[in-house]
């Protein structure tokens, strides 16, 4: 069997940290924001190099608060991609706004922003762009067309933690960079949580207000918020693991390298572009011969996923907004040709060899 994730082998490689640490907070009797949430957020701002970090409650938690602190809302449009997960869109649209969807390109399966500067009218307030599976958005063309319209930039991290272009890490380009901390994820916890980074004290400052019912915990309540707060448990395992994301990703860079050099020529494997450092979230491979691929896979035990088999325009929960089908050909085709292998730190050079002949078997 190989999985997809060895999220068991991650905790016990940190069991006696993790345990100490949770027993010291359920002795503290702080449990939810407090001291370890206080400490990831420097910590987490220091390793973007930005000026403030938030907790929040979940990665869809920090994109629907920074919408929020930007004022999006009803009249409003947001750009973004139809090739991601469903929170990117739910949080658009449930601040009102719509989410106006631009084709992804074909290379990097991020949003094309050669197609971008097309859509924007005279009701757009931002632009969201998702790192897909790691790779980060070509932000210096995006950063430069929010500029000249004058547009807000919110950052779907929640795929890209520690990934960079030419050395600037994603989630510090933007008004905000949204981070999930899902167990899956590259840094994730054991549950739920989430982050928003901001080099903007008035952003940062508000999103400590909404994530806490508009409160800064003092029973003074200035605007109506929300309840998506980080917890003391989650933060204190986010601060051992934030020790050793670096080195996971530099594995997963690794298994990465070796995926690529067994399968290139054979099929479409992912490229960063030049200066572009991928965290490898997902290791995604494309061919016409997909569901042949995952059902052998299957039939030998290897797990695979179709992250994600329907764009988000033609999801029955955006049908008000009348997408329909051939709207957005290039990322139809991606969720026709997806694939997703395992690719996790600590995987053996003999199972991605393993993966690599099963899937040959197939072409
Ligand atoms: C691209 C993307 N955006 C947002 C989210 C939402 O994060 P969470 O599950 O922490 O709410 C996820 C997580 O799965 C994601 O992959």
């Amino acid at each position: 069997m190989i999985p997809m994730l060895d999220l068991r082998k991650e905790f016990l490689d940190t069991e006696k940290e993790v345990i100490q640490s949770v027993v010291d907070i359920l002795g503290s009797s702080r449990y939810v924001l407090g001291p370890h949430v206080e400490e990831f957020e420097r910590q987490l701002a220091a390793y973007h190099g930005v000026s403030y970090a938030a907790g929040v409650g979940s990665g869809t938690g920090a994109l629907f608060l920074s919408l929020a602190c930007l004022s999006v809302g009803k009249g409003d449009e947001v750009i973004t991609t139809p090739f991601t997960f469903f929170a990117t869109i739910e949080s658009i649209i449930y601040s009102g706004a719509r989410p106006v969807f631009v084709d992804i390109d074909n290379n990097t399966l991020n949003i094309d922003v050669n197609k971008i500067e097309e859509k924007i009218t005279k009701h757009t307030k931002a632009i969201l762009p998702v790192h897909i599976f790691g790779l980060p958005c070509e932000m210096d063309r995006i950063v430069s067309l929010a500029r000249h319209y004058n547009l807000d930039i919110v950052e779907d991290c929640a795929q890209s933690f520690g990934s960079s272009i030419n050395g600037q890490l994603t989630g510090s380009f933007g008004a905000a960079g949204c981070f999930s901390f899902y167990p899956s994820k590259n840094l994730g916890c054991y549950g739920d949580g989430g982050a928003v980074t901001t080099n903007d004290q008035r952003m940062y400052q508000q999103i400590l207000a909404l994530r806490n019912h508009g409160s800064r915990g003092n029973y003074v309540h200035d605007c109506l918020g929300f309840n998506s707060r980080l917890d003391e448990i989650q933060a204190g395992i986010l601060l051992i693991k934030l020790k050793r994301v670096e080195h996971q990703n530099q594995l997963r860079r690794q298994n990465a390298r070796l995926y690529t050099s067994l399968l290139e020529g054979h099929l479409r494997c992912p490229h960063p572009p030049p200066g572009y450092v991928s965290n490898y979230h997902q290791y995604t491979i494309r061919s016409p011969k997909r569901d042949k691929i995952k059902h052998r896979l299957q039939q030998e035990d290897i797990a695979s996923v179709v992250y994600y088999p329907i764009p988000m325009h033609l999801q029955k929960a955006a049908d008000r907004y009348d997408y329909k089908e051939g709207d957005f050909p290039v990322a139809e085709q991606a969720c026709n040709e997806v694939l997703s292998l395992p690719v996790y730190p600590g995987m053996s050079e003999e199972d991605i060899h393993r993966v690599c002949e099963v899937i040959l078997g197939c072409l």
